[in-house]
């Protein structure tokens, strides 16, 4: 891996301070620990020096019914991800792959829910590729409005816990879409400034065991209450790049 902060693409992220790239890599080894512990099967794409964001592989693409849309990212920084992610998805045997017409930074701002799409636009991806997804996987999409720069892709905003349930950040959101949430998930898990400060957020459920950041404490109390099993994971030096437990992950949904 070579993570590092050498550029500025959202509000966390702060060349002059001193980035460790061994400690993301312990971190990051933790968090491989944790999926493979939970049974998950982690699938490794090899990293591309001088794409220091490439760690976080939600950006790649989107994956669901075996079909694939490989991202098409924003900012020049990070554009060159796209050719090794479709090639990882060639080389390794899936059928249908897609390089994305627009600007679509992949299960960061797209996240499914076993039925359908929630999607997010404001600072990535664009709203005509919200229409290309529903297009591509014929599923609908709900396009959600993210308003605070610090919560720039939908997947630092909201998680999808499981059967229809979600948990997310009010404030990170237009007064429009929160209006649509509210509706469309009257029950959801509603985080704290604090848990969504570190990133709470940024969490990865299997339906029962939700592995997101260890200091998000609020949120891993209220996951409790619900009957889910939160897991902490320790990501801060991640963090200082803007991501964290979701970020790192994408999943492969044959
Ligand atoms: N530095 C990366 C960026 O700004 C972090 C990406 C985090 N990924 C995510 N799925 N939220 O693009």
């Amino acid at each position: 891996m070579y993570f590092d902060v050498t550029y500025s693409i959202n509000p966390w992220m702060d060349p002059d301070r001193p980035t460790s790239t061994q400690t993301g890599l312990a971190q990051w080894k933790g968090l491989f620990d944790t999926f493979v512990d939970l049974g998950h099967d982690v699938q490794l794409i090899e990293p591309v020096p001088g794409l220091p964001d490439m760690v976080f592989a939600a950006n790649g693409a989107i994956v669901v019914d075996g079909k694939v849309l490989v991202a098409r990212f924003r900012h020049p920084q990070r554009r060159d991800e796209s050719a090794a992610y479709e090639e990882w998805f060639r080389l390794n045997g899936w059928s249908t792959v897609q390089q994305a017409e627009y600007v679509n930074e992949g299960e960061g701002d797209f996240l499914f829910t076993g039925e359908e799409f929630l999607a997010g636009t404001g600072f990535r991806s664009e709203s005509r590729a919200h229409d290309e997804v529903r297009e591509f996987f014929g599923r609908p999409v709900t396009s959600l409005t993210l308003v605070d720069p610090r919560f720039y892709h939908l997947d630092t905003a909201l998680a999808v816990l499981g059967d229809g349930e979600i948990m997310y950040n009010p404030v990170a959101f237009s007064p429009q879409s929160r209006a649509v949430l509210a509706e469309r998930f009257p029950d959801a898990i509603l985080a704290e400034d604090a848990d969504a400060a570190v990133f709470g957020l940024n969490a990865l459920s299997d339906g029962r065991n939700v592995v997101l950041p260890r200091k998000a404490a609020g949120l891993a109390a209220q996951l409790r209450e619900r009957g889910y099993h939160p897991i902490g994971a320790d990501l801060t030096e991640l963090l200082k790049a803007g991501g964290s437990v979701k970020c790192c992950t994408l999943e492969l949904r044959e």
